[in-house]
């Protein structure tokens, strides 16, 4: 679809969609603002460019779209499934990129599509495991980069093959949490005390004490229960508000986003999606009062009549919170790669 028609039908929807849900949702409004894509995932909102990064996994896609020109670029990588990506910070065009068991540099300018960047590998976890890929990463309070994997052999998860990674400034590789299934989630408090993670079959959000300075995480305890709540899919992404509570997509039920109050473990907030594969989250816009929600149309090929937009990337409007920025890896410069 070209950005003509995306913009008529974000121009329709805006008037077409509008859940409605009573409460603190009465003024909320969800527009879908690009797509189809396949799975998206991953976003990531820069506040130095103000712009929206995120990616279509089996694709191989990284996009990167201006919120203000509409301007909507791509860029694909060809070690694998591509599930994360965030820029690397002071180092113009440089990201760092989840690439099936790569953790890999790319250098790209966002005004082009290039199908063939200059990619060099910085790590390969998980060689052993032959179905494993990476899955969701964040940025730590203190610039590190943390990503987990996952096993995926067609439509089936293996579980408890992969793990939870921490890469430092230098690239060293720590073992955070393993074995786990599908790794997601990772959020931090604004305390920089707390680490809040997802193991998505578990169908729990975890939290762990968290030291700022080594990284070390501890005490691992349940936060919230979907099944104690009958909430009938399973967690996926997650981000943190400015004062602190957790949003959470609810993937493979009903299609919901979910607000919960840490403090408690209550849940605050249930707004109703259009599409049952919500897939992750990420406030953004110059205000950062905007939740981009990602979503997917894989799985759902004979439900698109129901479900015309699976796939789409929506914004939230109205939901009378802001997020909390998110962080460029602080990548040193002279380090080693290694192969
Ligand atoms: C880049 O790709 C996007 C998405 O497929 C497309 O909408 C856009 O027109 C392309 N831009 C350029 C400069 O080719
Ligand atoms: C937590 O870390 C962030 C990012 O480094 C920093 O901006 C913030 O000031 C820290 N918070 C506290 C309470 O130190
Ligand atoms: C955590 O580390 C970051 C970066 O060094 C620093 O800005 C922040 O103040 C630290 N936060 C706490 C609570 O120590
Ligand atoms: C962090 O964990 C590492 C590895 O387990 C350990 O060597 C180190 O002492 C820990 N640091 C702190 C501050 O707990
Ligand atoms: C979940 O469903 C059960 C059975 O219908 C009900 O008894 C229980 O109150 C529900 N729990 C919540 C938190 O809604």
């Amino acid at each position: 679809m070209n950005m003509h028609k995306i913009i008529l039908l974000t121009a329709v929807c805006i008037s077409l969609i509008n859940f409605i849900q009573g409460g603190d949702n009465t003024e909320i409004s969800i527009v879908p603002i690009l797509g189809p894509f396949d799975l998206a995932e991953g976003p990531h909102w820069d506040e130095n460019s103000n712009i929206l990064y995120f990616v279509d996994i089996h694709q191989q896609k990284l996009y990167s779209w201006d919120s203000e020109t509409n301007e909507l670029t791509y860029t694909f990588i060809k070690y694998g499934p591509v599930s994360v990506a965030v820029p690397i910070d002071g180092k113009e065009n440089s990201y760092v990129v989840g690439s099936g068991t790569n953790l890999v540099e790319i250098y790209w300018n966002r005004h082009f599509n290039d199908t063939d960047p200059d990619v060099e590998i910085i790590r390969t976890v998980d060689s052993t495991r032959l179905y494993n890929r990476f899955n969701d990463g964040k940025v730590d309070p203190k610039g590190r980069f943390w990503a987990g994997t996952m096993a995926e052999h067609g439509n089936e998860y293996p579980p408890n093959q992969a793990s939870l990674y921490k890469f430092d400034s230098d690239a060293k590789r720590s073992t955070m949490i393993s074995p786990v299934s599908i790794s997601n989630g990772l959020v931090w408090n604004h305390a920089n005390d707390t680490f809040y993670y997802i193991d998505s079959p578990q169908k729990k959000v975890f939290v762990f004490d968290y030291d700022n300075e080594s990284g070390n995480i501890s005490n691992q305890r349940t936060l919230f229960d979907f099944v104690k709540y009958n909430i009938t899919g399973v967690p996926d992404g997650m981000t943190i508000d400015s004062t602190g509570n957790l949003w959470v997509a609810d993937n493979l039920g009903n299609g919901k986003v979910l607000q919960i109050d840490p403090s408690s473990g209550e849940l605050l907030r249930i707004v109703d999606m259009p599409v049952t594969h919500v897939s992750s989250l990420a406030f953004g816009g110059p205000n950062k009062d905007i939740l981009y929600v990602t979503s997917a149309r894989e799985g759902l090929e004979d439900e698109i009549k129901n479900q015309p937009y699976a796939g789409f990337v929506f914004a939230i409007y109205g939901l009378g919170v802001t997020g909390s920025p998110m962080l460029s890896y602080k990548l040193e410069d002279d380090i080693v790669f290694n192969k």
